[in-house]
């Protein structure tokens, strides 16, 4: 395992974290793996052998549930790893029990140190921008939580790059502790996050942290054109189908993501992690798994790197839309870069 700062902060953690989201059954969760403790422990203990320190959860993943689990898996092990976990969604019908207001923030981080049985949380991050809420007064109470010693560091996740700089500017002009990281999803067919979010990332020396690398299992090539896959993996489910994308473009990246994998005797999938692990900003990956097999598998991608031409193929075959004002910068931009002037 290789290891890394998470952006510009002090805090070291794997370049891969492993993502509980599959953890529990609660609700419509249960399609993203329902794995219950003995499941669970078997593949976090895999990924904390092969070197992983960094566990990623959320209050919401099966309504607490994969809190729990994770909390009681790595029971014995908590001073040794970076623990992250989010807060935003809603956890029950009550009124005020979702969004980022003060209340539910103390609330929802109160109960997720109790499922989790720790202290402390070393990341705690807000799962997704709050339209609703004042910036304001959400930053306020997480700063609150960070000189409490009740939290580490701050994170962010789902945001537009807008939002993320107004918030970096709030916490700026009022002396808060900053977001430090970002979790962003970012993958071989959704590199939207390259056009506002990465640059801003690499300005602001924020960690870019990567959710479902894999697009749901969709790049491991386990889908074969027109087939629904394996009837127990996770796109195989009605309701699991909320990454939607157009199946022509990401046909044609797989096929490269395939013809890279077998040239070198990997699997697609670690192909498909080592294409983010050399992309600028990203600190960490996070990978999700419902059998220890999957664990094994993309532990494996750290031990090698793709070359510059298999990056240059992948970036050619996965190139985002051309979308404004991206590409009218890109030629603006030019002459204050061609330092031989020319009109
Ligand atoms: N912030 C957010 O809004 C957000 C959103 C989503 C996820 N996340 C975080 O990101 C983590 C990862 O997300 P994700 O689970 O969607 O990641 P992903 O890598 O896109 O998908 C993981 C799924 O793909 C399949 N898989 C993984 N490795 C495989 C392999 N080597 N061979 C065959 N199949 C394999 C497994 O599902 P099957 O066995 O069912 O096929 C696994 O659960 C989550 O656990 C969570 O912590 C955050």
């Amino acid at each position: 395992m290789k290891y890394r700062y998470l952006g510009k902060s002090g805090l070291i953690v794997s370049e891969l974290c492993f993502g509980a989201m599959s953890f529990g059954s609660q609700g419509s969760w249960k399609s993203v793996g329902a794995l219950e403790q003995n499941a669970a422990q078997r593949v976090v203990d895999i990924a904390f052998e092969g070197g992983i320190n960094f566990f990623d959860t959320a209050d919401v993943y099966s309504y607490g549930q994969s809190e729990e689990i994770l909390g009681k898996a790595l029971k014995g092990k908590r001073s040794q790893v970076v623990l992250a976990t989010k807060v935003r969604g809603r956890m029950s019908p009550e009124v005020n029990d979702a969004g980022l207001s003060r209340r539910h923030i103390i609330q929802s981080f109160e109960n997720s140190l109790r499922r989790l049985g720790t202290d402390w949380i070393d990341l705690y991050i807000v799962h997704s921008f709050d339209f609703r809420t004042p910036l304001e007064e959400t930053l306020s109470t997480l700063n609150d939580l960070v000189h409490q010693g009740k939290v580490r560091y701050l994170g962010c996740s789902n945001f537009f790059a807008w939002q993320l700089m107004k918030a970096l500017a709030i916490s700026e002009k009022h002396d808060f502790e900053k977001f430090v990281s970002l979790q962003a999803y970012y993958s071989l067919i959704a590199r939207d996050v390259e056009i506002e979010l990465v640059p801003l990332c690499e300005d602001q020396g924020l960690g870019l942290t990567p959710w479902s690398p894999l697009s749901g299992g969709f790049l491991t090539g386990k889908y074969p054109r027109g087939s629904r896959g394996p009837q127990d993996a996770r796109r195989s489910k009605e309701e699991q189908n909320f990454l939607q994308f157009d199946e022509d473009r990401a046909y044609r990246i797989l096929d490269e993501v395939k013809r890279i994998a077998k040239e070198r005797g990997v699997s697609a999938a670690q192909v498909s992690l080592n294409y983010l692990l050399r992309k600028p900003a990203v600190s960490s990956v996070l990978i999700g798994a419902t059998k220890p097999e999957q664990v094994v598998d993309n532990l494996k991608t750290v031990e090698w790197e793709l070359t510059e031409e298999e990056i240059k193929a992948l970036d050619s075959v996965s190139e985002p839309p051309r979308v404004y004002p991206k590409w009218m910068l890109d030629v603006t931009r030019l002459d204050r870069e061609n330092l031989q002037a020319k009109l």
